[in-house]
């Protein structure tokens, strides 16, 4: 089982990793890292579980992984930046997984909007990002990252959208090496995202963006309609052409690739 010192022994950060909670089988790491308060759970503290009871996706779906085969874990910060700069988390942590799995396998990911890891077309990684509003703001922030690593076999319903990296690289892949990388590269992001204007981050992340220029079909609320992928936006956004001519924003919702 993947524990605190297995994590933190060589770890090279400052805080991410340092404070670790490690459990056999949780709901979910994102319920029980919203669950701490700051004097339990200091910036940087990582919640990790080898299995999920009721795992949590975007836009309300679950995120159901093979116990002991994969990395599911929180990360809780503690923002001292721009609010504005929050949702940008999300592509802090998509670089450092992308940049992490590209340092510890043959593998050349992808990113998608907003913030999946693709590798031949298919999800390896996806992240979930919680914030508890105050009234003061925006004290904590939860970034639960789910990555599909020692997992070959997947339910039917998902065959043609998920991979994992033993699918695609044919090897077993070092759990805890990938996890200290991807918390090495995420507090260098992460201080990336504090000190720089957004573009020097965006600018990462559009090296690796898989649709721009792309048509796509865009779902938002419950509506689906097809457009083209132009940019990112220093708010996070995507910035997409409708077929009209018009350009516009898209906050939130899931894009994917209208001719495959
Ligand atoms: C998505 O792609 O929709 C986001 C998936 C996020 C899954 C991770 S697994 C660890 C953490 N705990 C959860 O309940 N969800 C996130």
């Amino acid at each position: 089982m993947i524990s605190k010192d297995t994590i933190v022994k060589g770890l090279q950060t400052k805080f991410f990793g340092q404070s670790v909670f490690a459990f056999n089988t949780i709901d979910s790491t994102n319920t029980f890292a919203k669950s701490l308060s700051k004097d339990h759970a200091p910036h940087g503290t990582i919640i990790i579980a080898e299995e999920q009871t009721a795992g949590r996706g975007r836009l309300q779906r679950n995120w159901s992984a093979e116990r002991e085969k994969n990395l599911l874990f929180s990360l809780i910060f503690y923002p001292e930046f721009d609010v504005q700069k929050i949702s940008l988390i999300t592509f802090a942590g998509a670089l450092a997984v992308a940049d992490a799995i590209e340092a510890t396998t043959s593998l050349s990911p992808s990113c998608k909007w907003p913030n999946d890891i693709l590798i031949n077309g298919k999800k390896v990684s996806g992240m979930l990002l919680e914030t508890n509003a105050r009234k003061s703001g925006i004290e904590k922030v939860i970034l639960g990252i789910g990555i599909n690593v020692n997992q070959s076999e997947f339910p039917e319903e998902l065959v043609s959208k998920a991979t994992s990296l033993i699918n695609e690289s044919g090897k077993v892949v070092d759990r805890i090496q990938l996890l200290q990388k991807i918390l090495e590269e995420l507090e260098y992001r992460y201080l990336q995202l504090s000190s720089f204007p957004p573009e020097q981050l965006l600018n990462d992340w559009r090296m690796k963006a898989l649709l721009f220029g792309k048509k796509i079909v865009v779902l938002e609320s419950e509506f689906s309609f097809t457009a083209t992928a132009i940019d990112v936006n220093e708010d996070g956004s995507l910035i997409i052409q409708m077929d009209d001519g018009q350009k516009r924003r898209v906050f939130a919702g899931d894009v994917s690739l209208a001719y495959t």
